[in-house]
């Protein structure tokens, strides 16, 4: 098929060049010249695993093309992916702005063209957005009728960033929001091959599932890290709560990982949206809230746990090595990292922070900077004469560092391990001391 792909973000490259590599046609357009530049030459502007060389794979079939030119992109298509941005306003609701722009372009092509396409909006959104709002505003641009001149469909995505390929090749399930037969079966036809289930629902509901999901997954992190933290004051473990728990096969062992806190562009800002919608419903979303409250304090647990090892209030020219910037590991994004509130409290209360992520360092450079904040290359130099060190993000690299490395490398060997990576016994054998979340002995 024919395939246009409006925004080429991280949801956008990894749809265009997915379905690329299934044997489409695609054919991206963006409104950032540098990005295309990059793109059309194989590179990714984004760090994700097997992205580039997809991304060059498919421009070497030639299924693969990327411009500045919107016309060209919609024109050329049946089926136009809107995959822009839907950033966060300052009240938690969203902004529509790059999703209606889009409709309004795609629009001007349909009033020209006159040819049936398949408008399709990939972006994150409300519930409701794509029939009350996208689709009127296609009508009225082009002047066509919805389901006549042109279908509209929501399809959400459940990409992990670092796995994000795999995620769209072989997911769990495609949720295909239509609201007919014929917008249905061009769906399907995007799809074809691909070994999932098909939910096909209303858009309103597709919309729904996107944020259901994201929403529980972010509930069931903040339900264990609470959990993590009253498993300390019990003198329990966490890690073997959850591994006990997980077993039951209708809680599942998955994203119940204790640690300091969600992060990343995704969970935070659909719970803030979800809950300001749900404000104005005059529902009062206490789970929401709880999880995000919870969410909020989690990465000060790791500050609490090293003021309570070294069993002093403040961390005057202590210094404080962190492990990894990055909201995960597997990528360099920054966004609502938990080692940015945990760094700034550190700073706040007097220590000397060396940090250090194999490939966020700069990313984490252009939003923390401070004379008492030293950005490092490698693990040894940051952990090197340090007073203490906190592991916050579990990049292999570091979950593999023997104790030794710290033992040799560290002033006093202090570990706050934020993510329970860890084995505390190994470590404390070395004469280490550890203190991680969820673990009370
Ligand atoms: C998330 C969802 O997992 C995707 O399905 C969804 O498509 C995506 O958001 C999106 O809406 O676009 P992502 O933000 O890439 O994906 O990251 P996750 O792997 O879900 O991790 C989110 C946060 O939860 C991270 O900060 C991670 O460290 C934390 N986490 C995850 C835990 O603290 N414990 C866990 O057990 C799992």
């Amino acid at each position: 098929m024919n395939i246009g792909i409006i925004g080429t973000g991280y949801v956008g490259l990894v749809t265009g060049v997915s379905f690329a590599s299934k044997g489409h046609m695609i054919r991206c357009v963006d409104v950032v010249e540098e990005k295309v530049e990059m793109i059309s030459k194989g590179i990714s502007p984004i760090y994700e695993e097997g992205l580039e060389l997809l991304l060059k794979d498919v421009i070497a079939k030639g299924l693969f093309e990327v411009t500045l030119d919107f016309e060209y992109v919609v024109s050329n298509s049946d089926v136009v992916f809107i995959c822009v941005g839907t950033p966060s306003l300052p009240d938690g609701s969203m902004s529509y702005e790059y999703v209606d722009n889009a409709a309004k372009e795609i629009a001007q092509v349909l009033r020209k063209q006159k040819k049936y396409k398949m408008i399709v909006v990939k972006s994150t959104c409300i519930p409701g957005t794509t029939i009350s709002h996208v689709g009127p505003i296609i009508e009225k641009e082009s002047g066509l009728k919805l389901g006549e001149n042109f279908g509209l469909g929501m399809n959400p995505e459940f990409l992990r960033e670092g796995v994000a390929i795999n995620d769209f090749l072989y997911p769990d399930r495609v949720v295909i929001g239509v609201t007919d037969e014929n917008a249905k079966n061009i769906m399907m036809q995007c799809y074809d091959g691909f070994l999932a289930p098909f939910v096909c629902v209303d858009p309103t509901s597709a919309e729904m599932i996107k944020y259901v999901a994201n929403c529980f997954l972010a509930t069931k992190i903040s339900y264990f890290n609470e959990m993590a933290n009253l498993a300390e004051s019990f003198g329990a473990d966490i890690n073997e709560v959850v591994e006990a728990v997980g077993m039951d096969h209708r809680i599942s062992e998955k994203f119940m990982k204790a640690g300091i806190g969600w992060g990343g562009s995704c969970f935070p800002k659909d719970m803030r949206a979800l809950l300001h919608k749900s404000k104005e419903f005059g529902i009062s979303s206490k789970i929401l809230q709880a999880a995000l409250d919870t969410n909020e304090v989690q990465p000060f647990e790791a500050v609490r746990l090293l003021k309570s090892v070294f069993q002093e209030e403040r961390l005057e020219a202590k210094k404080i090595a962190v492990l990894g910037l990055a909201f995960k590991p597997n990528t360099d994004d920054m966004r609502e990292a938990p080692s940015i509130p945990i760094i700034k409290l550190l700073l706040k209360e007097g220590a000397q922070v060396v940090a250090t992520d194999p490939i966020a360092v700069t990313s984490a450079a252009k939003i923390l900077s401070h004379q008492n904040l030293l950005y490092v290359k490698t693990p040894e130099e940051a952990i090197q004469n340090a007073d203490a060190c906190i592991l916050v993000t579990e990049w292999s690299d570091y979950i593999n560092l023997p104790p030794e490395t710290f033992k040799e490398n560290m002033k006093t060997p202090i570990i706050i391990d934020g993510r329970r990576v860890y084995n505390h016994q190994k470590f404390r054998e070395k004469g280490i001391k550890y203190s991680g979340i969820g673990l009370g002995r």
